[in-house]
């Protein structure tokens, strides 16, 4: 926290203590509070969200915090960008006023976290049956992660509404159910993919990309988008569709070669209610989704077809 500035409007609490009181402050005068949790690293998707959030409720929180329980010991925990005082400035040019709790890990992990999960100690979170498949085959304790920290910070911040963004469309699954099951009283919004002008989702990651990586960043969407088509067009086939985005893919693949590295992670066509693949034709709506690495950047995204989370 040394040497940042915080601008006008902006609140900075660094402890869950301090960050509480101002809280119950919000609920004495009988005001409502929108959340919206980020790992930080701000960009025009996170803005949308505060925005939403500030339509909805009197007051925003954000709260930014890199969750080393989501980050397995080969993944970019080291290397997330951390850009606080920039995040602060965007917010502040963003709305009036806002706060931000920025904990430390060792408040928010009184236990400890070990990056090894077998090695850990404490209350973890895990949302099953909806963790495992899709981003859980390549990120196994990706989601008991983000459902533990989640439910920390919905009991810290007891928001009215909770704000997430739909390109990450297994958390929002996850976390409906999290808070379903374990009665959080909170409103969950699940807010539409913000996207860079070709397409590209955003996300805090794009920031890895090289210019000649960022020219091929788009092989998912491209991907997703050609399924979509194909099913609005000729077939709702769900193999057909998902073997032509792989051929895509592939092909980008070829074309990048000399250039870039494109490996694909998963291409799935799953069902909204229990995120099982669709074997068949599709029947009701479904979640087009997959992840690519693009170099070492993992890049993932999804369209929603004929269906709200
Ligand atoms: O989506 C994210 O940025 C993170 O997974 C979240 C929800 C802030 C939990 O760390």
């Amino acid at each position: 926290m040394n040497g940042l500035r915080i601008p006008p409007g902006i609140q900075v609490f660094n402890s869950i203590k301090n960050f509480r009181q101002w809280r119950r402050q919000i609920l004495l005068d009988r005001q409502t509070l929108g959340y919206v949790p980020t790992m930080g690293a701000l960009h025009r998707g996170h803005l949308s969200l505060v925005s939403k959030a500030k339509a909805a409720c009197d007051h925003v929180a954000l709260t930014i915090f890199v969750n080393p329980a989501q980050f397995s010991p080969n993944e970019d925990l080291g290397t997330y960008p951390r850009t606080l005082q920039a995040d602060l400035d965007a917010l502040a040019q963003h709305l009036d006023k806002a706060a931000v709790l920025v904990p430390q890990v060792a408040e928010m992990y009184p236990s400890g976290i070990e990056p090894e999960v077998s090695k850990q100690v404490g209350a973890f979170v895990e949302v099953k049956g909806f963790s495992h498949q899709l981003e859980g085959t390549t990120r196994p304790h990706f989601f008991r992660g983000v459902a533990t920290v989640v439910s920390k910070f919905l009991n810290i911040v007891e928001p009215e509404q909770v704000f997430f963004g739909q390109k990450d469309a297994q958390q929002c699954v996850v976390i409906q159910r999290m808070i379903h099951d374990l009665h959080f009283n909170v409103k969950m919004n699940i807010c539409s993919t913000v996207r860079e002008s070709d397409g590209l989702a955003m996300s805090s990651r794009n920031t890895y990309l090289t210019p000649i990586q960022r020219k091929y960043a788009l092989v998912l969407y491209n991907a997703l988008k050609l399924m979509e088509e194909m099913y609005e067009k000729s077939t709702k086939h769900a193999p057909t569709l998902i073997a032509a985005a792989t051929e895509l893919v592939n092909r980008t693949q070829q074309e990048a070669q000399a250039e870039c590295e494109i490996k694909l992670d998963y291409i799935s066509i799953a069902s909204p209610k229990d995120l099982n693949e669709v074997k068949g034709d599709i029947a009701d709506g479904c979640i087009m989704s997959g992840a690519v690495y693009v170099g070492k950047t993992r890049l993932i995204d999804n369209l929603m077809v004929n269906v709200n989370l």
